[in-house]
Formats: structure tokens, sequence, C-alpha cells
């Protein structure tokens, strides 16, 4: 059997098989009000239907200016967390496990709709398309820790399994991390402790029997490289059970991309630490995620793209290697493979 179908467990979270869906925005809030619709439980509950065992929700701003575009979704209110308990039943319903990332944006927020102040480690913007931010001061840190911690809670009462904080992409736990956007003189210039601290303030309120993992840019070209992102995640290894690993958007300078290209990058991540770790990055053919499994790179393969072109495509690479699977779904859908 491809192990690509055997099941996984991280801090008691039991997945079917080793397939994740990564985070990727939709922008489906058309009201801009952060809020989940009906689109999102279809949209997550097909990828379930499909044989997806773990989904990770979008990035989900913990609050107004921490969302990155405007039909983001969010959970800095009780509305958005009542409209996320659907999706996270919808796809609980189809035997899925769903996970939410959440998210501040710090500079690269381009919510224009009611955010007129964006904020980052330092004054410094993303690019001339984005506007400057302001430099959090260190009693605004504490306000965004609180809203990391209330974000936390509200997904545990909608019903996540996991959660998914976004320390990748440059987004604002990224800047941080990253040597060449902090470059503040204050405690927070040491680049693993803003992502600490929202760690510790996330275990205040997630329970302690669920899983709490981060995503990295573990690498970031021209800014900073492997060593750095490890002996970050060193620092805070202890408090996390899981590590996705992605890789730049910190500075605007392009990656070379090609079918596999951040599995070293995974498989360094756990040589190091030995936790968990999901690896992404354009492994659409099976046999090559099948690869990576087997050759022990990492533990989950993230399909990203693939998976919104056809939300089947866990079923489609198990035809003729998993043949208990199309037993297990429901006979309308084994007839669509023509079995
Ligand atoms: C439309 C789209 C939206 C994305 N949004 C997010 C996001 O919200 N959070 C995140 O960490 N990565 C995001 N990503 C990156 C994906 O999670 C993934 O890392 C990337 O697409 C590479 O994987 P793939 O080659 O399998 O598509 C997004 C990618 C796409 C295509």
């Amino acid at each position: 059997m491809m192990k690509l179908f055997e099941s996984f467990e991280i801090k008691g979270m039991k997945l079917k098989n080793r397939i994740v869906m990564p985070p990727m925005c939709t922008t489906q809030a058309h009201a801009h009000d952060g809020i989940a619709t009906v689109f999102h439980q279809a949209h997550y509950a097909a990828r379930a239907i499909g044989g997806t065992g773990l989904i990770i929700v979008e990035a989900t701003g913990i609050s107004p200016e921490g969302r990155i575009m405007d039909a983001d979704l969010g959970l800095w209110n009780d509305a958005q967390r009542d409209a996320l308990v659907s999706v996270v039943e919808a796809v609980h319903h189809e035997g899925g496990k769903i996970a939410i990332q959440i998210n501040h944006a710090g500079r690269k927020c381009a919510v224009t709709d009611g955010v007129s102040s964006i904020y980052g480690p330092g004054t410094v913007a993303f690019s001339s398309e984005y506007r400057k931010p302001q430099a959090l001061t260190e009693k605004q840190i504490e306000g965004v820790l609180a809203d990391f911690q209330a974000a936390a809670r509200r997904a545990d009462e909608a019903g996540f399994d996991a959660i998914e904080l976004h320390a990748a992409h440059g987004y604002l736990i990224n800047q941080f991390i990253s040597p060449t956007v902090n470059t503040r003189t204050d405690a927070y210039g040491e680049p693993s402790l803003f992502l600490s601290r929202v760690i510790d303030a996330v275990r205040l309120v997630w329970p302690a029997d669920k899983a709490l993992w981060v995503r990295v840019s573990a690498d970031s070209p021209q800014d900073y490289g492997m060593g750095h992102i490890i002996s970050v995640l060193e620092k805070v290894k202890d408090k996390i059970n899981a590590v996705n690993v992605s890789s730049g958007g910190v500075i605007p300078v392009p990656p070379a991309v090609f079918p596999g290209y951040q599995v070293p990058l995974a498989r360094a991540v756990k040589d190091a630490l030995g936790l968990p770790v999901m690896v992404v990055g354009i492994l659409d053919a099976p046999d090559l995620a099948e690869y990576v499994l087997q050759n022990g790179d990492a533990d989950l393969v993230c399909i990203g793209r693939a998976l919104l072109r056809n939300p089947n495509w866990p079923l489609e690479a198990a035809l003729g290697h998993h043949k208990a699977l199309f037993e297990s779904i429901p006979d309308y859908l084994r007839r669509g493979f023509h079995l």
C-alpha cells in the first residue's frame, strides 16, 4: 500500500492518510466582514469528500488589519467563529480533520476597506505597492498577542482540531524572524521572541491535548537560510507539535520553483528538530509525493494548487493502489471512478 494512505497522528489527532490541503486564501468573504459563507463550507467539504486527510483553512486574520486581503476570513469576533462551525462540521462529517491557519499580515496587509494603518516590526514597506507600516510599540505588541489568543480560543470553540500559526511567507511573525525586516533594538529584536510569545499566548487557551504547529519560511533568499530558521525553531520546539515547511515571501525576491523544491528544507527541519514535518511545493505527481514520504523527508505532504484544480486528487492517487479506500466511499462516487 502507498504510504500516502497510511494513517498518521499529531498530538492525538488521528489522520486517515498523509495528504494535507495547505492553507490557501480564497478571498470569498465578499462582504469584507471576515465571515465564512456557504462557499467556504462547500469548498472545504469537497476536499474532504475527495479524501484529503487534513484540511488547513486559509490564512484567517486575528484582527481586521491582520487579514492579507479584504475578502479573507477573520476570527476576531464571535459571528466569524459561529460561521466557521458549519465548515468544521462539514469536514468532520466527511471523515477529515480540520485545522485553521491564524495570521497577522503585518506590513503585507493589503486590506483597504476600513483599515487605514498597517503595522510591522519597523517602518519599511514590503515594496512600492504596499503601504508604509507603523512600527509596533511594545504595548501594541501586547494587543496583538491578545488578538492571537482570542482567535485561538474562538478556533477551539468552533471545533477545530488544530491550529497552524502562520510564521511563513513574510507575514508579521515572519517579519520578526527576518534579520532584514526586524532591525528593532528592544527585546523583540531577538528573532524568536515574538513567535515564542505568540505560542505562549495561544497555549494558555488552546487545549493541551490539541495540536498546535507553525508554518515557516525555512529559506528566505537574500535574507536568511536554514541555519537561522532552525535556531529559531530550536527555541520553541518544546511548545509545538509539528512544523509545516515552506519558503520565501519575506522580501520581494522570487524563488526558483520546480517539483519538490522545498523537500530538502523539510528534510533539514525534520533532522534537526525530530518533530513531525509537512512539506509543500508542486508535489502534484502522486509518485513524487509517495517518494518523499517513503524517503522519510517529511511525514505529511501538502497538495495545494493540485487540490484546487481537482478536489478528488487523493481518490485519483489511490486508484489501482488502495482498494479498501474505494470500498469505504459512497456508491455514487465509486461509480465516478468506473468501479
Ligand atoms: C490561491 C493561493 C492562496 C494561498 N494562500 C495561502 C495562505 O493563506 N496561507 C499560506 O500559508 N499559504 C498560502 N498559499 C501557499 C500554499 O499553501 C502552498 O504553499 C503553495 O501553493 C505551494 O504548494 P503547491 O505547489 O502544492 O500549490 C496559497 C497559494 C495559493 C495558490
